[in-house]
């Protein structure tokens, strides 16, 4: 029996429809069993009302579980808000997650995590994404952890804000010059690769798997890829990146859903890749490419 956390998120409603399509019927955590049911197959999967933050809800969440796959985090997109805190959700609800699932007798968890993910300044948000993974570590139960790189397919936040971006502003701003590399991966690829890890926990236990498409591209190609697709032009303009930081610092103050976090500038700090044939290399299929997949599937 497989629970699965973030079950509402992106990765999480690719990941149910995969398993209840191969005839499984996962339980999902969720937070709003009303709305989880406009998004999730609720005649399908079994929903359990809870939170990784509530620690009491967990109980019924991990009862009779073998396997948890973690995807319940808030990530650095997302603006803070009441019960939404970065610490709170990725390292307080990852926390309670372990303690619950090792009161329970669950074997292992599954955590997919973010590429890059490394310890940083105490309580920032890449230091938390880090002590996620920590505390699964050394918790004792069995362990694999997946670092996508961001990803794109039906629903992709990263590629939304980029596209609503294009749809909207006048010009798109090339953060830092445009130069950061990206290896964007298809959401499919990715549950492809998580089913595969469930599947064989003998080869995959105890390992972090980073994982990227098959092309590197700047962001500044990104945006080329996305313009083509949308069939927009935009004059590109350079950004300085601690002009954009500051940018996203005041969006983030004043709007409800801001389109930059300052928490998402992390992003641009470093090259958000891996090796080209860490799929292959790892999981033994060749994943999409992002340019012939907007090209043939439109954004
Ligand atoms: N999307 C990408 O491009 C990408 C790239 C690399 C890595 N990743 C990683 O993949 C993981 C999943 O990402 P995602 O894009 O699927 O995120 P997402 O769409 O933002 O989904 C987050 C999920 O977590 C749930 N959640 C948040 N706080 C919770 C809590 N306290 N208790 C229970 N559930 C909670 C949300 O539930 P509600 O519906 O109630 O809000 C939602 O189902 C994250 O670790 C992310 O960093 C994503």
């Amino acid at each position: 029996m497989i629970l699965i956390t973030g079950a509402t998120g992106f990765i999480g409603r690719h990941l149910v429809a995969r398993l209840v399509a191969q005839g499984e019927r996962p339980r999902c955590l969720v937070r709003d069993v009303r709305q989880a049911a406009t998004v999730l197959p609720a005649d399908k999967v079994e929903l359990v009302q809870g939170a990784t933050t509530q620690p009491v809800t967990l109980v019924k969440a991990v009862n009779g579980i073998e396997t948890i796959v973690h995807a319940a985090f808030m990530t650095a997109d997302r603006k803070q808000s009441v019960g939404n805190h970065y610490e709170e959700t990725n390292v307080g609800g990852t926390s309670n997650l372990i303690l619950a699932a090792k009161a329970a007798g669950v074997k292992r968890i599954v955590e997919i995590s973010g590429l890059g993910t490394k310890p940083d300044k105490p309580g920032s948000y890449m230091q938390g994404r880090y002590l996620a993974e920590k505390m699964l570590i050394e918790s004792g139960l069995d362990w694999t952890i997946i670092r996508p790189s961001v990803l794109f397919g039906k629903g992709a936040p990263f590629i939304k804000g980029l596209v609503d971006l294009i749809q909207t502003a006048p010009v798109v701003p090339l953060i830092g010059g445009g130069k950061i590399l990206f290896q964007p991966i298809a959401v499919d690829d990715v549950v492809t690769v998580i089913l595969k890890v469930l599947a064989d926990p003998a080869r995959t236990n105890s390992k972090i798997f980073t994982i990227g498409g098959p092309e590197y591209y700047s962001f500044s190609q990104v945006f080329d890829v996305l313009l083509k697709a949308t069939h927009k032009s935009r004059p590109k303009v350079y950004a300085p990146t601690p002009l954009v930081g500051i940018g996203a610092a005041v969006m983030e103050a004043i709007l409800p859903k801001p389109p930059l976090t300052s928490a998402a500038m992390t992003l641009f700090s470093f090259n958000n890749t891996t090796d080209l044939d860490s799929v292959e290399r790892d999981f033994g299929f060749k994943p999409q490419s992002f340019k012939t997949a907007l090209e043939t599937q439109g954004v």
